[in-house]
């Protein structure tokens, strides 16, 4: 048997060592809890991962990732991470990053079944139905995957400010942005898609909700 993972239990030790050098305390103040100005909502792909590409450190970013950082308004999960960080840790920055060449969209463009995961993966199906006009103008296979990445990024901003527990924060004039993102595998390098939502002003009207009096 393969014993691999237990390289992981000798780098968390030499890990927590060097914060300790660095700072004694470092492990008695995050106990204490957690302020983060930021949830990350990301793809779960490997080579993605959300503190080191952003040079952020424990403590300083609330993470949900899924396959393809979709906003599923019945995922249970998403919903309760969103509420969380929005109603109780009061998030000023919801980042919606996608990356280019991810293998969800790539799937999602093709006909091919996976199994359960098509389940998933139809909801970016959703998203090429109402970018087709544009998607299908794209002849080469990488750019038009790389556009609905972007289209993607862009629907689930939306989606985030669709729900009732972003509107209610907007509502009672807490600070709330939300920011589409794509990361390039292929140099590192984040590119804001400029797309980011503060008010419901940024919503199709069909989608305002009242406020809860
Ligand atoms: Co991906």
């Amino acid at each position: 048997m393969e014993k691999s993972y237990l390289t992981l239990f000798e780098n968390n030790k030499k890990w927590v060592n060097e914060q300790l050098k660095k700072d004694p305390e470092y492990f008695t103040k995050l106990a204490n809890g957690q302020k983060p100005e930021y949830l990350w909502i990301g793809c779960s792909d490997s080579r993605v991962p959300a503190n080191e590409i952003t040079g952020t450190n424990p403590g300083e970013m609330f993470v949900h990732r899924n396959i393809a950082n979709m906003v599923v308004h019945s995922d249970m999960n998403m919903l309760s991470v969103l509420s969380y960080a929005v109603d109780v840790l009061k998030v000023k920055h919801i980042i919606v990053c996608g990356h280019y060449g991810c293998g969800g969209v790539l799937a999602a463009m093709g006909n091919q079944q996976y199994g359960l995961i098509d389940n998933w993966l139809r909801h970016i199906k959703d998203v090429y139905r109402i970018h087709h006009k544009e998607l299908d103008m794209i002849k080469d296979e990488k750019a038009r995957v790389n556009r609905l990445v972007q289209l993607n990024v862009i629907e689930q901003v939306q989606d985030l400010g669709k729900t009732s527990i972003v509107q209610n924060a907007w509502e009672r004039e807490q600070p709330l942005h939300i920011h589409g993102w794509v990361y390039d595998i292929s140099d590192g390098i984040i590119d804001d898609l400029k797309v980011t939502c503060t008010s419901t002003k940024d919503l199709h009207s069909v989608y305002h909700f009242d406020s809860v009096k």
